[in-house]
């Protein structure tokens, strides 16, 4: 049985660990890690991921998905408005400094700068992070927190955009309204960008 809700306080420790392992394998992840086997990217994304996720938790939406009361999935999302978020505190960006390296944290620099150069103006949500354990992939637990997203973002009547490294991502998200707007490349890595309109009814979400 699937719960969705804002991630408790609690949950942060099991959360950075569902999303280290859900990107540990992804192109850009891979690119940032250059020359880092599977086990230290997994640590590394650790590390990374509890900046954003504290940050995000005191400025942004963190939902999460709990399978037998544990979180399954999280997804990471930008109100209207607030994007960028401010950066960590400085503790929480040293820790990631020193869990990542400083060469990967020069890439992810590079890459939220590319990010940025094409992040859309206008009030919109943006989807940062939306990671499901590896073994509980394929089984409705991120379409359920994207549909739960979803529903916020058509409350409040705007756009929701996100980037995918992914081409297998492009069928689930346009299965809830999202199209591709555009392309763009950071660390070499192609990326898809992906807006959904405003008020956008997706069937099945
Ligand atoms: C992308 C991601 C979040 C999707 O989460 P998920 O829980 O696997 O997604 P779902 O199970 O809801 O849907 C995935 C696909 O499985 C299908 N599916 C859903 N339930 C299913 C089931 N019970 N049996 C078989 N297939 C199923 C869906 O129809 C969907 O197909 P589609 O790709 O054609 O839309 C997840 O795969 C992930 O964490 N990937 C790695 C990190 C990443 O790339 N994140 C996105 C960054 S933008």
């Amino acid at each position: 049985v699937l719960e969705i809700g804002a991630l408790a306080p609690g949950e942060r420790a099991a959360a950075v660990a569902v999303l280290a392992r859900a990107f540990r394998d992804n192109p850009l992840n891979c690119a940032a890690l250059a020359g880092c086997g599977p086990r230290r990217r997994e640590r590394a994304n650790a590390a990374g991921m509890r900046a954003t996720l504290a940050t995000a938790h005191a400025h942004g939406r963190v939902l999460a998905a709990r399978a037998d009361g544990r979180p399954a999935g999280v997804l990471v999302a930008v109100p209207p408005g607030a994007w960028p978020l401010p950066l960590p505190p400085l503790r929480l960006r040293l820790r990631a400094l020193l869990g990542q390296g400083l060469g990967a944290a020069r890439r992810w620099g590079e890459v939220f700068e590319a990010l940025s150069a094409e992040h859309p103006v206008g009030a919109r949500w943006y989807l940062s992070t939306l990671g499901v354990a590896p073994e509980l992939q394929r089984r409705g637990v991120g379409s359920a927190l994207l549909g739960a997203w979803l529903q916020e973002v058509d409350r409040d009547g705007v756009a929701a955009y996100l980037e995918t490294d992914r081409p297998e991502n492009l069928g689930f998200y346009r299965h809830a309204g999202f199209a591709v707007i555009g392309e763009c490349r950071a660390l070499g890595v192609r990326l898809w960008r992906m807006e959904r309109p405003a008020a956008a009814r997706a069937p099945g979400v």
